[in-house]
């Protein structure tokens, strides 16, 4: 098999498509004949990730979307959930049990940062938070007991970048795990384990499906790892739907195509926006005015769609209208929480989390009133500079 990108994206995983169809047809099915034999149906019982003995256990379909992205992500093994978040409990529930504890950053997608504070702490799982943007941090804030480095980079909304070869190497100086949530870069633009990150999991939601229409996501890990996340997983019961994990291998098929265009229409966006009187800070790691723009460079080989402004306003409440006021006045992007999609999104953090994070918390992730987060999709980029220009001259 052909090692290339594309290629991998169009035909990996052919061996669990059983028919002559072209196209791996959906297997909408909840159960599958027994195998007559005895000792190969307590196989298909037992075997973690089997094809063919019932749903939560496995599907040829999930089998399929998982070889993808596990090559991609060069890791042994992969295996796919019903979404972002029970990958990402799965995942550090297989690693952490009641008095150890994890090493993650301040700024994480919501989700996450609602797991580790208001879930894993009433199972006796500390967590310690640290700025992403300082590695020494990290190191300072190993214990004893810490089992896990949880980062996400570029993390959610505020494109911050977390040193892929310095955790890896403070894991394994620890001897223990470090894992990445890939979902803003996808595995075209960043390969975690090409700097020694051990997992790598995804809101396959995103860029991985790309088409706003499914949710999913997946662990990339050692064989014998992902066999012990299987194992909650069976227990857990997230498994993803037949559908949508058709729609996720439809999906992953163009990934790169889409990516490429993604990171060259967000770095127009970007410049554009950059140099607009009306808007106060552009955070997009692709710029060389981002603080870590070199090691963005070093560590990612696109910057992806995901850009985060600041709107000027002459105090917090006119920025926080203003951005608001900008939403309402772009007619082609559109006013929704998710990313990675086709068409161009934009949200206002501020409004979207203000229900469940705290001040507090909302100052220690980066989010601001004025804040916008814009997902840029494979639209025609002067159109969408073009929606944002009309926009930007509306507000006083
Ligand atoms: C970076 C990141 N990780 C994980 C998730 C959770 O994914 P899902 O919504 O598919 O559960 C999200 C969702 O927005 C995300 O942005």
């Amino acid at each position: 098999m052909a090692s290339n990108t594309e290629t991998i994206l169009v035909h990996e995983g052919q061996q669990f498509n059983s028919t002559a169809a072209v196209t791996a047809p959906i297997f909408q099915t909840s159960t599958y004949i027994a195998d007559s034999d005895p000792a190969e149906y307590t196989k298909a019982a037992t075997e973690a990730k089997h094809p063919y003995f019932y749903h939560r256990h496995g599907n040829p379909t999930n089998s399929q979307v998982a070889a993808v992205v596990a090559k991609l992500e060069k890791t042994e093994d992969a295996i796919v959930f019903a979404t972002g978040m029970a990958a990402i409990s799965t995942a550090i529930l297989a690693i952490v049990k009641s008095g150890d504890h994890i090493v993650a950053q301040l700024a994480h997608y919501s989700g996450t940062t609602i797991f580790f504070k208001e879930f894993l702490s009433d199972y006796g799982i500390t967590v310690t938070a640290v700025d992403q943007t300082d590695s020494a941090a990290f190191v300072q804030a190993i214990q004893e007991n810490t089992k896990l480095i949880y980062i996400e980079t570029p993390s959610n909304p505020n494109l911050n970048i977390t040193d892929l070869h310095a955790i890896a190497e403070l894991a394994k100086k620890q001897n223990i795990l470090s894992m990445v949530d890939n979902t803003f870069a996808s595995p075209i633009n960043q390969t975690p384990r090409d700097f020694g990150i051990d997992i790598v999991v995804h809101s396959a939601t995103k860029y991985l499906g790309g088409h706003s229409d499914l949710t999913a996501g997946i662990v990339c890990g050692s064989q014998d790892y992902i066999a012990k996340v299987w194992k909650r997983s069976v227990a857990l019961g997230a498994s993803l739907a037949p559908m949508d994990s058709w729609l996720l291998l439809r999906g992953l098929k163009t990934l790169s195509l889409r990516v490429r265009q993604i990171n060259e229409n967000a770095l127009a966006l970007a410049n554009y926006l950059s140099q607009h009187p009306k808007i106060k800070k552009v955070s997009y790691p692709g710029l060389t005015s981002h603080p870590q723009h070199q090691l963005a460079a070093r560590q990612m080989r696109g910057f992806s769609g995901m850009i985060c402004i600041e709107v000027d306003g002459k105090d917090e409440e006119q920025a926080f209208n203003n951005a608001q006021a900008l939403i309402n006045n772009l007619t082609i992007f559109i006013n929704a929480a998710s990313l990675g999609g086709v068409e161009s999104l934009v949200v206002h953090p501020a409004s979207m989390w203000g229900g469940h994070h705290t001040k507090a918390q909302k100052e220690a992730s980066g989010i601001t009133l004025g804040m916008l987060r814009i997902s840029v999709g494979i639209e025609n980029s002067e159109d969408l500079i073009a929606d944002l220009k009309q926009a930007l001259e509306q507000l006083s």
